[in-house]
């Protein structure tokens, strides 16, 4: 095989081995069909099976509802930013936000293009190293859905619980990990992520929608910007991209032969204990961003004592095989993100570095 190095890239990240091989075998002819899934028309029954598959999947693992639909789009994550308040916000009507780091202030700009939104809180103020708790969250009595990040990639700061509006939808981005813990759906009107962390390549964003939501939708709005029009094609109003979906699908197989979200949740909450203890012990060598009771369990992120330290640190790591630690441009410092399929050798060979470079460089 082609030597694998430990990829810790925020994404498109890192796939299961498994997961790779099989599309690689299956690459030239899909189930001996003599065409690969590339080629296939979307609207043929090998790629229905497919489809269905991959959406049965996601139903499986997050154990998601029957009062919840899974739709696959394309526009990533971002074009979600859009897509909720162009489906639920209303003339006239009012949406609450709350921005916790960098992709929240994406979605709010682009919320603001479509009505009135309500910042309710920001943690703008700590440096987006903290979240709020659920009792300083004060919800606008006529908001028509609240918005927040469960999982902000760039900062590395995680919900660890899930907010409640009293009975306002609550519509949440976990691009970033969803997949690694159960999802409550009570809790939820709408869940979406795009695919390139935990559940795929790029290219292909999912969305978890309750009914109700999508029956609320205006009619007028343009075909693939309009929930009830794609979920009323199947998710297939025009081509969708069918290699993401299927290996989505090959993503699905793997998590559920591994044991699915609960062994992944445990996983990947020793992983980053592992990288957060390394911190830690460094003396102050290495310092952590987020506060420590929000620290997420996906992205790690971390400093050393000057930008310069920061750089050599990622190149000499690169070096040495442990390859996108440099943190996201907008913050800097360093960021190891380890979603479900990065393994856990990385993450001691990491630590070994950590150690090692701490003592040699000083
Ligand atoms: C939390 C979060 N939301 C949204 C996005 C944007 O995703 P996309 O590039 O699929 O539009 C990202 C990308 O990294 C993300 O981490």
């Amino acid at each position: 095989m082609t030597k694998r190095i430990y990829n810790f890239s925020a994404g498109p990240a890192v796939l299961p081995v498994p997961v790779l091989e099989h599309a690689r075998d299956e690459m030239l002819s899909l189930n001996g069909i003599g065409m690969s899934v590339m080629e296939i028309s979307h609207r043929s029954r090998h790629f229905a099976t497919i489809i269905e598959s991959a959406r049965a999947g996601i139903r499986e693992l997050l154990n998601v509802p029957s009062n919840f639909q899974i739709l696959f789009l394309q526009g990533g994550a971002s074009l979600q930013f859009s897509m909720v308040p162009m489906n639920f916000l209303g003339k006239g009507q009012t949406a609450d936000y709350v921005i916790t780091g960098f992709w929240g202030r994406k979605a709010l700009t682009e919320a603001q293009r479509c009505g009135n939104i309500n910042v309710i809180y920001s943690t703008a103020t700590s440096g987006y190293k903290t979240l709020p708790e659920q009792a300083e969250l004060n919800f606008s009595p006529d908001a028509r859905y609240v918005h927040y990040v469960a999982n902000e990639t760039i900062e590395g700061v995680e919900f660890k619980y899930d907010i409640d509006a009293g009975g306002i939808p609550v519509v949440c981005d976990m691009s970033s990990n969803i997949l690694s813990k159960p999802i409550d759906f009570d809790k939820y009107a709408l869940i979406y992520t795009g695919a390139q962390k935990n559940i795929g390549p790029s290219g292909i964003a999912i969305v978890i929608i309750r009914d109700d939501m999508i029956e609320s939708v205006p009619t007028g709005l343009h075909t693939l910007l309009d929930y009830r029009a794609i979920a009323e094609n199947g998710s297939m109003a025009n081509t969708p991209n069918t290699w993401s979906i299927y290996m989505v699908d090959l993503v699905c197989k793997w998590l559920k032969g591994e044991g699915g979200v609960e062994a992944m949740q445990q996983r990947n909450i020793e992983k980053a204990a592992v990288l957060y203890k390394a911190i830690d012990s460094s003396d102050g060598y290495y310092t952590g961003h987020a506060d420590r009771d929000v620290r997420s369990v996906m992205n790690v992120t971390f400093r050393l004592a000057t930008e310069d330290l920061d750089n050599r640190f990622c190149s000499e790591a690169t070096a040495a095989g442990l390859d996108g630690l440099k943190g996201h441009r907008s913050l800097g410092g360093v960021r190891a993100s380890i979603y479900n399929a990065f393994p856990k050798e990385g993450v001691y060979a990491l630590v070994d570095f950590m150690q090692d470079f701490a003592q040699r460089v000083g």
